[in-house]
């Protein structure tokens, strides 16, 4: 049952079914479209006057109350209306005085026609990362306006981030027209005044609805008091809208496996959300990023099979043959895939409280889709007042930067123009697991395309099993005068005296050469590391047993370098000397001068120094000479095999 061709008799009929059907009210209910829209705007613009009238006005369903209708019929059809008005409003207001709305409060209401989910987010610019949560899942976005202030910064604000989020559909409520004395010349000015901004960021398309939250003015019934306004109410507007799942099924069929469901070996099937398109048996279809094709058998649901599923719902689907598929696999329509990429323009909303770190490795999780990820310096930042380009070296929390980015796994993607889906992504710390920025792909860099791994004859194993031994990593890390070089220095003395094949990269040598360009910021250590990490790397595929002496101060990217190798083939030795230790020796005089405040970001100084947390080998110099050092790692990493 589609809402637009509700006609008054349908209407009444469902308004009947509550009294004397629950169930078949449910149904009814269960079987509406759903618009998701968040509210724009600040408490003085009147926005949770506003949304107390929506949710006063409509017939509102709480989900609570929800529940409690299918325990108790009687209740049926005095929803909403008992509560009072200014109670309800005085409850919006007191939990943002608390500041429970910092994170996005969500809203469920139902009208005849439809269900509503609205994200209420609060209009400050440090709220940003809050605003863009909410609008990244909505259809819609209301933008508030005050009638006696106009278009104001925030306005441009907002508006800037539900057009970049791809809220298609934007209304502009130019609010408290009571107190404008509901004078049309003052509406129009605003909306010509907005419709100029509008155009600059590509919104072509808004619809302004002149109105009074507090009077109930063209809320829920058109108002008298602006005889000259013949468009919709809001909530005609929010109930005949197209719904982003809607618009979804024209398009190309996409659906991100979420898992494969084996219960038997006559049963494989492939679950997830549809995101676009729409499916039937005998579609052909092919997996990504393998590019393997087959044909729909089946499409499965808890109610059955299905003759034909669409975009926006759950399915699983069997397949005619027995094809590469697993989760963060997308099915797609055979013939209009999308693509795949490891390099992309993207921007990003940065909402931890920690700056992005350029070069380091978050992951990165699109849909079911889960790979490491570094991300460069930002190419710009944009000022989400003015939309001005800025120079910026990273991005902080609330700021949007465009960004590019390079997973170590191919991505198969959609423009988020294009698909939310398969084009939004968040990131996440590596390390402490929050979720650091909300991004979105605009499209993959030719370069990705263009630059192919050149497979090679001679393997890595080939070079190996020539020189007799298997590649190592052996990854020193720990603090200035910790030891790391003349430990790391005995150990290859050792191997070469049994006839292993070693390479020693010293810090202090790599940065008299290829890393000459590097200081000691954050930054410029982790590029460091980076590059050390990508020679380790070639000298393993080259059969070599390595040994790296570098303080590499941070988890993350010693991390990254042993996600770079094969399992196993990474061994990070810790050389744990207490800070006061190797101050005390200070052999080559450099804690003194950090301690006197010439030598600025000196590790453990004022620099940090994260520890091995679960580190294969740990050597105590203060327990141990260099040498027994050296004697016990040779022992431990033999027969190197
Ligand atoms: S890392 O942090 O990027 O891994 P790396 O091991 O390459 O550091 O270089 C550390 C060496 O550089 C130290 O042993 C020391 O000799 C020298 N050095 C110079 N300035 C600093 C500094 N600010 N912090 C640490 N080491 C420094």
């Amino acid at each position: 049952m589609t809402d637009q061709t509700a006609t008054p008799e349908t209407v009444y009929e469902t308004d009947a079914l509550i009294a004397e059907d629950i169930d078949a009210y449910l149904d009814a209910h269960q079987n509406k479209t759903m618009l998701r829209f968040i509210t724009c705007g600040s408490v003085d613009d009147g926005k949770s006057t506003l949304i107390g009238r929506l949710l006063y006005d409509s017939k509102m369903i709480f989900e609570d109350q929800l529940a409690a209708l299918e325990d108790d019929s009687k209740k049926v059809g005095t929803q909403g209306q008992e509560i009072d008005f200014a109670l309800l409003v005085d409850g919006l207001a007191a939990e943002r005085e608390q500041g429970i709305t910092i994170d996005v409060a969500y809203r469920f209401f139902a009208t005849e026609k439809r269900k509503f989910i609205v994200a209420d987010c609060p209009g400050h610019e440090q709220y940003t990362r809050n605003m863009v949560t909410g609008a990244s899942t909505a259809d819609l976005a209301v933008i508030l306006i005050d009638a006696r202030k106009g278009v104001l910064v925030q306005t441009r604000r907002h508006s800037f981030l539900c057009k970049q989020l791809g809220i298609r559909n934007i209304v502009l409520a130019v609010n408290k027209m009571d107190l404008v004395d509901y004078d049309q010349s003052t509406f129009e000015h605003i909306v010509a005044d907005y419709r100029s901004f509008a155009s600059e960021i590509g919104i072509d398309d808004f619809t302004a609805i002149p109105m009074s939250g507090l009077a109930g003015d063209n809320i829920t019934s058109p108002s008298e008091a602006t005889a000259w306004y013949d468009g919709p109410t809001l909530i005609d507007h929010l109930e005949t809208v197209e719904v982003a799942s809607a618009i979804n099924v024209a398009k190309p069929f996409r659906m991100p496996v979420q898992w494969v469901n084996r219960p038997n070996l006559d049963f494989r099937g492939f679950s997830g959300l549809i995101s676009s398109g729409t499916i039937a048996p005998g579609d052909a279809v092919r997996s990504l990023p393998s590019g393997k094709t087959s044909t729909v058998k089946s499409i499965v649901t808890w109610e059955g099979e299905l003759e034909e599923a669409q975009a926006g719902q759950s399915v699983t689907v069997t397949l005619e043959d027995e094809i590469d598929c697993s989760r963060g696999d997308v099915l797609a329509a055979a013939d209009t895939p999308p693509e795949t990429s490891d390099q992309f323009e993207t921007t990003l909303v940065w909402m931890d409280d920690e700056e992005m770190t350029p070069g380091r490795a978050y992951w990165l999780k699109l849909g079911t889709q889960n790979v490491s990820v570094t991300v460069q310096a930002p190419k710009y930042e944009i000022n989400v007042n003015t939309m001005e380009h800025l120079a910026a070296k990273t991005l902080e929390l609330n700021s949007i930067g465009v960004c590019e980015i390079t997973t170590d796994k191919p991505v198969v993607f959609e423009a988020y123009g294009d698909n939310r889906a398969l084009g939004g992504f968040i990131l996440i710390d590596k390390i402490t697991n929050r979720t650091v920025a909300a991004g979105m792909l605009h499209f993959s860099l030719r370069r990705a395309q263009n630059v192919h791994w050149q497979a090679t004859d001679i393997t890595r194993e080939a070079h190996a099993n020539l020189k007799n031994q298997a590649p190592r990593v052996l990854w020193f890390t720990g603090l200035s005068g910790s030891g790391k070089s003349t430990i790391a220095n005995e150990v290859e003395k050792r191997l070469n005296l049994m006839n292993r094949h070693t390479f020693l990269l010293d810090g202090d040598n790599v940065r008299h050469g290829l890393n000459k360009d590097l200081g000691f910021t954050d930054t410029d250590r982790i590029e460091n590391i980076r590059r050390i990490g990508e020679v380790a790397k070639l000298m393993a595929d080259a059969g070599l047993v390595v040994l790296t002496a570098f303080i590499s101060p941070f988890r993350a990217e010693r991390r990254m370098v042993r996600d770079m190798l094969p399992e196993g083939e990474f061994i990070e030795v810790f050389v744990d000397t207490p800070l006061e230790v190797a101050e005390k020796r200070d052999v080559k005089g450099l804690y003194k001068k950090a301690r006197a405040g010439d030598l600025k970001n000196f590790t453990g100084i004022d620099s940090p120094y994260e520890e091995p947390e679960n580190a294969e080998i740990r050597v105590n110099t203060v327990e141990m000479t260099a040498e027994e050092a050296a004697t016990y790692i040779v022992d431990q990493i033999m027969p190197l095999r």
